[in-house]
């Protein structure tokens, strides 16, 4: 029940309509009992600065930053979370004195879904595919788990150099090595972690995948795909049918919200009983959709 003592948190993006984050964290305040609202807004791009000091000014507890705007948020912050300032994209607000801090839960997300599905990054060979936002904060995860090596396999190699040079010159660590699409059968490495952060694949166009070459997927052991939509995409088919394990991007986008909802809420711990129903509802209404 919403009253004037409800704390008030949201998520800018544009666009904003087809964001399940609104069921995700009405859903956890209802299972905690904590009064507080969260409600979806249409941000156009320009009206971002105006948007994030409105927000503060009305008194928000926090808020999300989706696309487009995960980048440039980053100028009308108080103060930064280090992990977000070397990823370069900031998706949580949390309200403190004077302004915003802006934190990265994406990641924080991605290493929460490795924990609890039990798979081990340490000393391990990887292959990202993709090197943009989503790239750069699974980048910073394997770096920080002490990958051995990470392959960076992009359709424009210049983005997988840089992503590789930011990540070497933070970690001070040369384990990321980019890699032009068409030399993907340079690599030998086989039992290898897979991480596909590209938007290819998304619902409505299930039938993409970057690679098509069955030979390629045997090398994968575990592969996690950010789409969460659909459940199973192309890729995670593939791997699947190579023998590998594959998880899809349902996990991130819950966990990613659990420590959203957690930095709003400190002294609320979300049970993973509760973030497992939360993906229950979340399923249904993607069921929906399609
Ligand atoms: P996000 O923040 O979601 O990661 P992004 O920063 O725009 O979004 O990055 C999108 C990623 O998907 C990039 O790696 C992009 O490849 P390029 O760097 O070559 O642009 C990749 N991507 C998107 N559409 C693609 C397509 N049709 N084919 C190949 N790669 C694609």
């Amino acid at each position: 029940m919403v009253s004037g003592k409800s704390k008030i948190c949201g998520v800018m993006g544009c666009p904003i309509e087809h964001s399940l984050s609104p069921l995700m964290h009405n859903f956890y305040s209802e299972r905690t009992g904590t009064d507080l609202i969260y409600a979806p807004f249409l941000v156009e791009p320009g009206r971002l600065k105006d948007a994030v000091s409105g927000a503060y000014a009305l008194g928000f507890v926090g808020m999300n930053v989706t696309v487009p705007h995960k980048q440039e948020v980053m100028k009308y912050l108080a103060e930064l979370d280090e992990a977000a300032k070397t990823i370069g994209a900031v998706n949580t607000l949390v309200r403190m004195e004077g302004g915003f801090k802006g934190y990265n839960t994406d990641a924080a997300g991605f290493k929460r879904v490795m924990k609890e599905s039990g798979i081990p990054v340490k000393d391990r060979s990887c292959i990202l595919i993709g090197a943009g936002g989503a790239a750069m904060a699974a980048a910073f995860v394997l770096a920080e788990e002490g990958a051995e090596k990470v392959y960076v396999l992009n359709r424009s190699i210049d983005k997988a150099r840089r992503l590789s040079q930011a990540i070497h010159a933070h970690f001070n660590r040369s384990c990321f090595i980019p890699v032009e699409l068409d030399a993907y059968r340079d690599i030998q490495e086989t039992s290898m972690l897979a991480v596909q952060t590209t938007s290819l694949g998304m619902h409505p166009d299930t039938e993409h995948a970057l690679l098509e070459d069955s030979a390629f997927y045997k090398r994968i052991q575990t592969a996690i795909d950010i789409v969460y939509n659909p459940s199973e995409t192309k890729f995670m088919r593939y791997v699947r049918q190579a023998g590998g394990r594959a998880i899809g991007g349902l996990p991130m986008l819950l966990y990613q919200g659990a420590m959203a909802y957690e930095l709003w809420n400190p002294n609320t711990a979300l049970a993973s009983g509760v973030i497992e129903d939360a993906g229950k509802r979340l399923r249904e209404r993607l069921e929906a959709f399609v």
